[in-house]
């Protein structure tokens, strides 16, 4: 009678735990906010529900690769809850011959990549470009930026292993771009999930380096950064790279949904919200040469003397940087700013030994006697430049504000 219990004991808990894994998708997307996960106080809050956050500026330039806890946050809604790691699964399907489900021992199972890339919000320095005009959109000052190492399986390996070779711009059934479906609800998408799509010939080329990506930093990817697997796309604006995978989809034209159609695209400064047409843009996706002076804030009290002038420069597209300029005079005259990626370490653009897919530190000094407006400017290695100007950049959503960045030095009384 004891060995029967037993027997029967065992297929009892046999039983519960399938019926566990039954009803446990392994993650799921809360709707409201009760389960966030804490955060480092000395992020600046820019909208609590959803929580979005950057760290102050002249974090940034403390250290090539930025913490993961001063890493900024940019998230649509709640964020996800992993119930059960080992039923996680994502589902790929659409236009191919075997659609299947990739639980994380597969993906870990593929040759790993550590790739340094920085990672960009389009709505980056919004908040000066609605001093033009009004614009809507979260507002982020310069921060809306950080440089991780991702960690994780080339996304041209997983569609190998779907059957999709290296370098495909269509699959035989017309896929021609790749979706990214995420769990998280957004009320931009009524409560659906959010997503958005690269194109199967990126998706598929193993020298764009997309990642599906389960560590940052060499630590396992936490919550806010979507935990457990999200996508990385290198040089692309950061709405691109989704967090907390449960799709992916290979699909004829390119996503639908919000963030793809009707938001992160660039319009003109004429238009406006009575007369936008959505559909005359396409998806914005290479982000632009851009720079950021960090060590200072947009006015700066400074003794006369020396003042040294750090920050960022980054292009998208694998696109080096090949010069940061900096001028004391309105544009006038420049000096050159030294580059770095690896410490002490002179950079060189389009070098094997730099980090394409990763932004520059700059550092300058410059003398100061009395006070005075400090320019940044970047030159990437296609020879694009920053505009001078935020008005010629404007656009109703405050997207991609590049403009040359600026900072008021008065002379007084500082720390510095
Ligand atoms: N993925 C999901 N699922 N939900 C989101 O809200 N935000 C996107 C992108 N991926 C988002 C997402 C945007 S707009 C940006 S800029 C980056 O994630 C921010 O990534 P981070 O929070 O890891 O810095």
């Amino acid at each position: 009678a004891k060995r029967h219990f037993s027997t029967w004991f065992i297929s009892r808990i046999r039983q519960d735990q399938r019926r566990r894994k039954k009803k446990m998708p392994g993650i799921r997307g809360p709707s409201e906010y009760s389960q966030e996960p804490a955060r480092h106080p000395s992020l600046k809050v820019n909208a609590k529900e959803p929580f979005n956050a950057e760290p102050p500026r002249s974090s940034l330039v403390s250290s090539y690769v930025t913490p993961v806890e001063l890493f900024y946050k940019r998230n649509h809604g709640p964020i996800p809850i992993v119930d059960d790691l080992e039923s996680y699964s994502v589902t790929f399907t659409g236009l191919i011959h075997n659609p299947r489900k990739l639980f994380m021992k597969d993906i870990r199972s593929l040759p790993k990549y550590n790739v340094t890339a920085t990672l960009q919000c389009a709505g980056n320095r919004r908040t000066a470009m609605s001093k033009v005009r009004n614009v809507r959109g979260v507002g982020w000052d310069v921060s809306a930026i950080g440089n991780a190492v991702w960690g994780g399986a080339k996304l041209a390996d997983v569609l190998e292993l779907l059957g999709i070779p290296k370098l495909t711009a269509s699959t035989n059934l017309g896929g021609r771009h790749v979706e990214f479906v995420s769990v998280d609800r957004c009320k931009e998408e009524n409560g659906g999930p959010y997503k958005a799509s690269i194109p199967l010939s990126q998706a598929t080329n193993p020298e764009a380096d997309v990642l599906l990506a389960y560590e940052m930093n060499g630590e396992t990817l936490n919550r806010d950064h979507g935990f457990p697997l999200r996508v990385v796309v290198p040089g692309v604006i950061g709405a691109r790279s989704v967090k907390w995978l449960d799709s992916i989809n290979v699909i004829a034209e390119e996503c639908q949904g919000f963030f793809m159609q009707k938001d992160y695209k660039m319009f003109p400064p004429s238009v406006n919200w009575d007369n936008i047409n959505w559909s005359s843009r396409r998806p914005q996706m290479d982000f632009p040469v851009q720079s950021a002076i960090c060590s200072l804030e947009d006015v700066q009290m400074v003794k006369p003397g020396k003042v040294s002038i750090k920050g960022y420069a980054v292009s998208g597209g694998g696109r080096g940087i090949e010069r940061v300029d900096i001028s004391m005079d309105g544009g006038k005259s420049w000096v050159e700013a030294c580059r770095r990626q690896e410490q002490g370490k002179h950079y060189i653009s389009e070098h094997n030994s730099s980090d394409k897919w990763a932004w520059v530190l700059f550092e300058a000094t410059i003398d100061v006697s009395q006070s005075t407006e400090v320019i940044a400017k970047a030159v990437d290695s296609a020879a694009n430049v920053q505009p001078e100007n935020v008005e010629s950049v404007w656009n109703l959503r405050g997207v991609l504000n590049t403009s040359w960045h600026r900072v008021l030095l008065r002379l007084g009384h500082s720390n510095l």
